[in-house]
C-alpha cells in the first residue's frame, strides 16, 4: 500500500527515538512491499526556535494531508520561562486539536522480563493488561485561563456529546476485549464529574449493555491501578486525569519509557507519540529508550493503515528483543544497559527474519 506519514521528531530525546521508529518502518515498508513517504516537519520548541510559533501552518497542514503523523516529543527548559509568550506544549495541544483525535489510547502491557525494572512486586504484575483511554481535546487543557498578580484560574468544561463519543470509543473497544470499563471521576467534588459520571451510566446502559461498569473517583482510582493493576480492562477518563493516570501505570510496565499512545477520532488519520516527554536530562546522549515510541508506530499501522500482521510483528520483534535481554538504562534495573541505537538494531535484527 501506499502511505504518507508525518514525523515530528520535536524536542529532547525525540529526534533520537523517532529515528528508531522511522527505522522500524522502513524495515516493515521493504519486508511487506509496502511504500511509506515520509515527510518531517518542525513541531514544538524546534519550531519556536526556527520560525518563532510552536505549531506551524505548514506542519498543520502537512499532517492534514497524510494518513497518519508520528511524534517524538516537544518541550525543555530552554522554553520554559514563565513568561514566554509561546510554549512548545502549546504546539502539541493545538496539533491534538486541529486533527480532532480526542480519543488518546494507552495500552499497558507488562513483560514478564522486565517486573523487576518496576517498583511493585513481581506478583502484583501478573496479568496485567489494561488499556487507558484518555479524553484528549477537551477539559481543562482547553479551557480559558486568566492570570493577574496573585491569583489564577484554569476553566475545566465538558460537554455532553465529547463525554459521550469518548465512553463509546471507549466501550466499543472494550466489546472487543473482556468486557469491562472503568469510568474514572471525581463526582463528589466536580460538576464536570457529575455530567461525566450520568453521561455514562446512561450511555452504558442503553448502548453497551454487555460490558461490565465500574466506577472510581479518582483519588482511589490511582491507589487502585498499584493494588489490583490484574483486574482492570479498560479504563476511561477525562483529559487530565488520564494524564496522570498513565504516567503512574508506566511503573508497571517499568518505565515511562515503554508506553505508546495513539490519538484518534473519527477519520482513519491518527496521531501516534509514546507518552514520555522530551526527558532533557538525557537528550543528546544517545540512551533514551525507543519502545514506546516504536511501539506506538506498531499502533500507526494497526489503526490508521489497516495493517494488522504488520502491526504485530513489530510487536514480536520488540518482544523478543526484551526476552534477548536488550535493556536501555531505564528497564536495566541496575544490570548492563544498552544505547538507543543498539535497542533499536536488536527490535530490527528480529523484524528482519520472514
Ligand atoms: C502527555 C504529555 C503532554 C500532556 C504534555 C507534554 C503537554 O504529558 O502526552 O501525556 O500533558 O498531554
Ligand atoms: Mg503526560
Amino acid at each position: 500500500m501506499e502511505a504518507v506519514i508525518v514525523l515530528l521528531p520535536g524536542d529532547g530525546i525525540g529526534p533520537e527515538v523517532i529515528a528508531g521508529a522511522r527505522q522500524v518502518l522502513e524495515v516493515v515498508a521493504e519486508k511487506y512491499q509496502h511504500n511509506f513517504e515520509f515527510r518531517e516537519e518542525l513541531m514544538g520548541g524546534a519550531a519556536i526556535d526556527a520560525i518563532g510559533e510552536p505549531l506551524p501552518a505548514a506542519t498543520i497542514a502537512s499532517c492534514e494531508d497524510s494518513d497518519a503523523v508520528l511524534l517524538g516529543a516537544v518541550g525543555g527548559p530552554k522554553w520554559s520561562d514563565p513568561a514566554a509568550p509561546v510554549r512548545p506544549e502549546q504546539g502539541l495541544l493545538g496539533l491534538r486539536s486541529a486533527l480532532e483525535v480526542y480519543a488518546n489510547l494507552r495500552p499497558v502491557k507488562v513483560y514478564d522480563e522486565l517486573a523487576g525494572a518496576s517498583p511493585l512486586r513481581p506478583e502484583l504484575l501478573k496479568n496485567v493488561d489494561m488499556l487507558v483511554v484518555r479524553e484528549l481535546t477537551g477539559g481543562i487543557y482547553f479551557g480559558e485561563k486568566t492570570r493577574d498578580e496573585d491569583s489564577a484560574s484554569d476553566l475545566c468544561v465538558y460537554h455532553t456529546h465529547e463525554i459521550e463519543r469518548i465512553v463509546r470509543f471507549a466501550a466499543r473497544l472494550a466489546t472487543a476485549r473482556r468486557k469491562q470499563l472503568c469510568s474514572v471521576d471525581k463526582a463528589n467534588i466536580l460538576e464536570t464529574s457529575r455530567l461525566w459520571r450520568a453521561t455514562t451510566d446512561r450511555l452504558m446502559a442503553a448502548e453497551f449493555a454487555n460490558v461490565e461498569v465500574e466506577t472510581l473517583l479518582v483519588d482511589a482510582a490511582a491507589m487502585h491501578l498499584l493494588s489490583r493493576p490484574g483486574d482492570f480492562d479498560v479504563i476511561v477518563t477525562e483529559n487530565m486525569f488520564g494524564d496522570i493516570l498513565t504516567d503512574e501505570a508506566s511503573m508497571l510496565a517499568g518505565s515511562l519509557g515503554m508506553l505508546p499512545s495513539a490519538s484518534l477520532g473519527d477519520s482513519a488519520r491518527g496521531l501516534y507519540e509514546p507518552i514520555h516527554g522530551s526527558a532533557p536530562d538525557i537528550a543528546g546522549k544517545g540512551i533514551a529508550n525507543p519502545c514506546g515510541t516504536i511501539a506506538s508506530a506498531a499502533l500507526l499501522l494497526r489503526h490508521s493503515l489497516n495493517l494488522e500482521d504488520e502491526a504485530a510483528d513489530i510487536e514480536a520483534a520488540l518482544a523478543a528483543a526484551i526476552a534477548d535481554g536488550a535493556r536501555t538504562a531505564d528497564i536495566a534495573a541496575g544490570g548492563a544497559a544498552i544505547s538507543t541505537t543498539a535497542m533499536t538494531a536488536t527490535i530490527l535484527e528480529h523484524l528482519r527474519q520472514p
